[in-house]
Order: structure tokens, then sequence, then C-alpha cells
């Protein structure tokens, strides 16, 4: 329940902030249109400014692998920010950020900086349309790469359809440069493929899909469009702004095994603060200056605060990794999923839900959700109606239901159980008003 001090907190921002937020899913409008207001957060729980305690599964959107204000990470900060907080010159933790990035993902050789995953997914297509000459670049439906121009299209009526852009103020010059395709849709891929490939710089892909939930590739699904864009010289793009450290130590590219030519990181490798990062195959990105032609640069780019609490949460992840740390987030997102569609099924309710690493998604829908389209059709008033009385009973989940849940490594067995129960007494509550 949104507290009466944070009713007033957005009021007031209202009349000074852009829809009252500086991001527009903090509207929290597919769910009622009322933000709760962070105060603090320790571990797995955000505590806000009406005193309201939620175990927090949304994270920060995903940075947050660590979970609220890891002693380690503030400490790092703390320190680091005491002998400076930018220079404009190079520091050595930026190369040692770097070589934990090389060492941990295994087809980036070289990497750069920069401040968001957004800066990360537009610099990576310049440099794809550089490195191949070609101008139009492939994105899945419903997979979402940060705001540059060229992201911000939806799905014509055919594969092969221009794009139309989805937002007013993105030239149609751009937008039409941006083809669309189902995720998941390997056939789909391959005719783009034969009608246009010889004018396709790149693919850029959720390797999993965490923007219309958490929506896992199909058995084979990476494999075929690595070949398919292999066949016809453009490269592929895995964007790991969200899978990145997250699904495994080495991103979805080391779990699935399929190696993209370039891949675009971001908040965890920030550990809630602004990075982002992109690289690849040393020669391609030897295209990027000053080492080559392709422009692309940033004041605050490789920030010291930033790579402390980048560097601190990889090695903790390395040395969590070892102990089976992975496994034991996935198998707490698969027992959120599995209390969430037997309570849904002893109540009438359609429920499907998918787990994988520290991401997991809960949609109310008979599944299986492999693309967008399967993925809109789940019950988007039930949801609301279930993140409003989970938030009652102290738990937060994501503001909307096309987004994924982020489990930390400092969620524990108690904070699970409470989660559960806590689904066992809100089912009850939303099935009733579904007669
Ligand atoms: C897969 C993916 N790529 C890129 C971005 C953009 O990152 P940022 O919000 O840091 O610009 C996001 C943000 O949610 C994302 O989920």
């Amino acid at each position: 329940m949104v507290g009466e001090r944070s009713k007033q907190a957005f009021e007031r921002a209202q009349r000074v902030l852009v829809g009252g937020v500086n991001s527009p899913v903090r509207a929290f409008r597919a769910v009622g249109g009322t933000p709760y207001f962070a105060d603090h957060g320790e571990g797995p729980y955000l505590y806000d400014i009406d005193g309201h305690r939620y175990i927090d599964y949304l994270m920060s959107w995903g940075p947050l692998i660590w979970g609220h204000a890891h002693p380690n990470i503030v400490r790092a900060i703390a320190e680091t920010a005491a002998r400076g907080t930018s220079f404009g010159v190079p520091t050595e933790l930026e190369t040692e950020m770097a070589e934990e990035i090389v060492e941990l993902v295994p087809s980036v050789e070289k990497v750069r900086m920069v401040s968001s995953g957004t800066e990360a997914t537009m610099s990576a297509i310049r440099l794809a349309r550089a490195a191949t000459g070609r101008t139009a670049i492939v994105k899945c439906i419903g997979c979402y790469h940060g705001h540059a121009d060229s992201f911000l299209v939806k799905a014509g009526s055919g594969v092969a359809a221009l794009g139309l852009p989805d937002s007013p103020g993105v030239p149609a010059s751009v937008a039409e440069r941006t083809l669309t395709v189902p995720y998941n849709d390997a056939d789909a891929m391959e005719k783009l493929f034969a009608d246009r490939g010889d004018e396709i710089a790149a693919v850029i892909l959720e390797p999993v899909a965490g923007n219309m939930g958490c929506v896992l590739p199909r058995p084979g699904y990476l494999e075929a469009v690595r070949e398919i864009t292999r066949r016809h010289g453009a490269l592929l793009i895995f964007d790991e702004v969200i899978t990145g450290f997250r699904v495994g130590l080495g991103g979805a590219q080391a779990r699935f095994g399929v190696l993209p030519d370039l891949t675009t990181f971001g908040k965890v490798i920030g550990a809630g603060l602004p990075v982002g990062a992109y690289g690849g195959r040393r020669d391609l990105m030897a295209l990027v200056a000053p080492e080559g032609p392709v422009y692309q640069a940033g004041t605050l780019s490789g920030n010291p605060l930033a790579m402390a609490a980048g560097l601190t949460s990889l090695r903790m992840l390395k040395r969590a990794a070892a102990e089976g740390a992975y496994e034991r987030l996935e198998s707490y997102g698969r027992r959120l999923v599995e209390a969430f569609c037997r309570l849904a099924s002893n109540y009438g309710l359609p429920a499907t839900g998918h787990a994988i690493g520290g991401m997991f998604g809960l949609f109310f829908h008979d599944g299986p959700i492999v693309d967008f389209e399967t993925a809109k059709a789940c019950d988007q008033a039930l949801y609301a109606d279930f993140f409003r009385e989970m938030l009652a009973e102290g738990v937060a989940f994501a503001p909307a239901q096309l987004e994924s849940g982020f489990m930390s490594m400092v969620h524990g067995e108690a904070e699970i159980e409470k989660t559960i129960e806590a689904m066992e007494r809100v089912f009850p509550r939303i099935a009733n008003r579904r007669r």
C-alpha cells in the first residue's frame, strides 16, 4: 500500500519533474500510477519514506545483484570518492575493470566503458555499421535496447516491413533502418535475411529477453541467429545489459555457449552506479577511436566511483559463483515461479513463469510465453491487483507484468519463504475479486 508521504512526495515531484520521475517506468502507470518513494535500502530490503519495508525484487531494475548498500561496495565507493571523483585522465581502475570483463565474458577481447546501457547499445550499432558498411539493423519485437532513436521502433505488419517510429521525434529515415522480427522465431529471421541480408549490419538481441517479462530463448534459437548472421556477413550483438553477470558469471553467452561479435553491458557491472560498456572481438573494437575512426567518447566514461563499485561487485561474484551462488539464485527464482503457478492453479487463475540465474518472470497467462505477442496477452489487470496486494504484504515485485524480477545474492531462505507466505494470503483475495 502506497503511504501518505509517498503520495505527497509524488504530487510535489510532479510540479517540477516530468511525470514526477526521471524514467517513465518509475511512475507505476501499469499498476495504478502512484509509486512508493525510497528512503533507503539494506540488503534485500527497501524502506520507503512512509516507513514500510519491502522484500525487494525490483533491485533498481537489475543492477543490485548484491542487494542494497552492500558494505564492501559502499566502502569501495567511499574510499575512492575520498581520493577524487573524476580526473579526465586514465586510472588503473578502468584497466582492472576491463581485465575482469575480458576474463569472465567469453567473446570479449577488448572493452570500452560508457555511462549507461543506452550509450553502450547505440555505440555498438555505430561500430557494427562502420565495420560492415551497411546501415540496417535488426531487433526483436518487444526487446528493449535503451532509448536511442534506432531502438524506438515497433513492428511493421510483416517482417520485412519498414519500421515505424514508436516515439514522435524519431525521424522516419532513422526508424526505417531498424527492421523487426518476433523473438524466438528463427524462420522469420531467416526470411528477413533472405530478403534484405545485404543491407543488414547487425542483429541486436537480448539473449534472454528481459523487457517483455523474462522470456527464455527456445533451444537452438540463439545458435540459429548466430549462424544466419555469420552466413550473411552481419554482426551479432548480444545486449547483455540485463543478463550480463546475472544469468551466470559469463552472462548468457557463456550459459548458452553462443558467442556474439559484440556485447553490451550495463546494470550489474555498475553495482548501482551509472555504467555501461561494450566490447567484443579485438579487430572490431580496433575501429573505435582513438585506435580507429569510429568516434565515441564520454567525459565521465570509466568514472572511478563506478569502476570501484563495479569491480568490487564482479570480484565478489567470482568468489560467489565458485560456491554455486548462481544456482542458488535460480533455485530461489524457481521456487517463486512454482508457488505462483501452484496458487494460481488452486484458485483457477492462469499462470506461468520462468527463472534463470538471478532473473525471473511471473505471468498471468496459461503459457507458453515465447515472444511479445504471447507476453502481451497476459492479464495485466490481474497483475496490477497482485502487485498492489503483494506490496501491502511487504513484497515489491516489478511495477509492470512485462518486466523481469530480480533476485540478489543477499536474498535468503527467509525472504523466499516470507514471499511465498505472502502469496498464499494474496491469491484468495485477488481470486475473490475476480469472481
Ligand atoms: C536489455 C537492455 N538494454 C539496454 C538498456 C538501456 O540501459 P540504460 O537504462 O542504462 O540506458 C536496458 C535498460 O533497461 C535494457 O534492459
